[in-house]
């Protein structure tokens, strides 16, 4: 059997996914329509002999509790979060709820970042994880060399895949291979978990006896049930035989801030065309609203016949779109109303937000700086733009009312 647990984070980790994770958590912002979770829990379906799928995470349960039951309803699979006290790591999560994990005995845990945005290749990281037999297998891809350093760096034995060397964003360059934050590992992970816990516990024990020292490395001491997986787990097992790589040629991005959010929608809607083309809007402009490439509309939001949509445009539960709108590369958040003849372009339209008529909404991106912070316009929940005002380039914190047009600014 195999289990599948998805790494979700907590609320402190949500800060630069503001003014969008005020009230949702960010694991349940949706991308291509679809909360950002949803997209790694439907590649584990593909995963064989699955047994159960679990979000561990110290965001509050009841935050999760509707979403979980419903997936797992959908899915005929158990999906359970699992909530920590406090933040323990990305391996220490893992490590705290070890016998829960290892109730139905799984061969190989898989271990997802749940704000990474992929085609996550499960089942061939499994049959390549049981051909290099050792205790994990890590996804990996080549990335620009500028930007390897947002990530952790790794050299890999080109002919038999083994991690060789690995550096969590280092400040001097060291490869273009970066790790994605997906893995596949036998349950051997919570030993190698555990000796990291008590060596530091040996470490603690052995300072307490110079306390000159103790006091120099009491800040430098992490406590002994916080691992992270990669500085404490990859980084020392580099080179040991034990970690392998698969290397992906597929798309790969992280998913840290809202304007990624929109390039990542983006490519989760193009992937739809081959896994879920029944959840693209088709659409001719006379009884439907024009559709342009890959869009997203949820069923109970109401377009108008005359409104032109798409292409990367998401649209979720409520919405109501009236005639001659115009949207491209948007995600629109439940309940918001978009009156006639507005314009939105990328942009992120929050939650209960409305638009008036003749506004405009956008973004003059330079072609694909979605990274740039204010690439996107962002409207935070419950913004009012009024009739006729445009929001250039502009990020406007939840329940303000926007009565003048706006460039290049933040409305706090
Ligand atoms: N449950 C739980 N508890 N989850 C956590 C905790 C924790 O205490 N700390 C982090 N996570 C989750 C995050 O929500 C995220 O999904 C994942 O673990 C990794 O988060 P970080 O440890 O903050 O690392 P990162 O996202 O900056 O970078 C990691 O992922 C990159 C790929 O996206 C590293 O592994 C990089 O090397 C890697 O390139």
């Amino acid at each position: 059997k195999v289990v599948a647990v998805i790494m979700v984070g907590g609320p402190t980790k949500g800060t630069r996914f503001r003014p969008l994770s005020f009230n949702t958590p960010k694991p349940l912002f949706p991308l291509a329509g679809q909360p950002m979770v949803h997209h790694p829990i439907s590649a584990c379906k593909r995963i064989p002999n699955l047994a159960q799928i679990y979000l561990i995470g110290f965001h509050e349960e009841r935050e999760f509790a509707l979403y979980v039951s419903s997936i797992s309803n959908e899915l005929k699979l158990p999906v359970r979060y699992l909530k920590e006290d406090k933040p323990h790591g990305s391996a220490g999560g893992l490590y705290y709820f070890r016998d829960i994990i290892m109730e139905d005995s799984p061969s190989h845990i898989f271990l997802l970042n749940c704000d990474v945005c992929c085609s996550f290749p499960l089942p061939s990281m499994l049959d390549a994880h049981i051909k290099y037999g050792g205790m994990g297998t890590m996804l990996v891809i080549k990335v620009s060399a500028e930007s390897a350093n947002q990530f952790g760096e790794l050299v890999a034995d080109p002919d038999t895949h083994e991690l060789l060397h690995y550096t969590e964003k280092p400040e001097t360059f060291v490869s273009d291979l970066i790790n994605c934050g997906v893995y596949i590992f036998t349950p051997d992970i919570f030993n190698a978990i555990e000796d990291v816990s008590t060596n530091r516990e040996g470490r603690a024990n052995l300072r307490r006896l110079s306390s000159f020292e103790a006091l120099q490395s009491a800040t430098r001491i992490l406590p002994k049930d916080f691992v992270r997986l990669d500085q404490d787990i990859l980084s020392p097992l580099a080179g040991k035989k034990k970690l392998y790589t698969y290397e992906t040629n597929d798309f790969w991005e992280q998913i840290k801030t809202p304007g990624l959010s929109l390039k990542c929608s983006e490519l989760y809607l193009a992937q739809f065309r081959y896994t879920s083309s029944h959840l693209l809007a088709s659409g001719d402009g006379e009884k439907n609203a024009k559709i342009v490439g890959d869009v997203y509309i949820h069923p109970s939001a109401k377009v108008h016949p005359s409104a032109k949509i798409g292409p990367n445009v998401s649209i979720s539960a409520n919405v109501r779109v009236g005639a001659g709108v115009r949207l491209i590369g948007c995600i629109i958040l439940d309940d918001v109303e978009i009156k006639e003849n507005a314009v939105v372009i990328n942009s992120i339209v929050g939650w209960k937000s409305s638009l008036g008529r003749w506004s405009r909404v956008q973004a003059c991106s330079a072609d694909g700086d979605y990274n740039a912070k204010l690439g996107i316009t962002i409207l935070g929940e419950a913004v009012t733009v009024e009739d006729e005002v445009v929001v250039i380039n502009s990020i406007v914190l939840p329940h303000k009312i926007l009565n003048v047009s706006v460039q290049d600014e933040i409305i706090l």
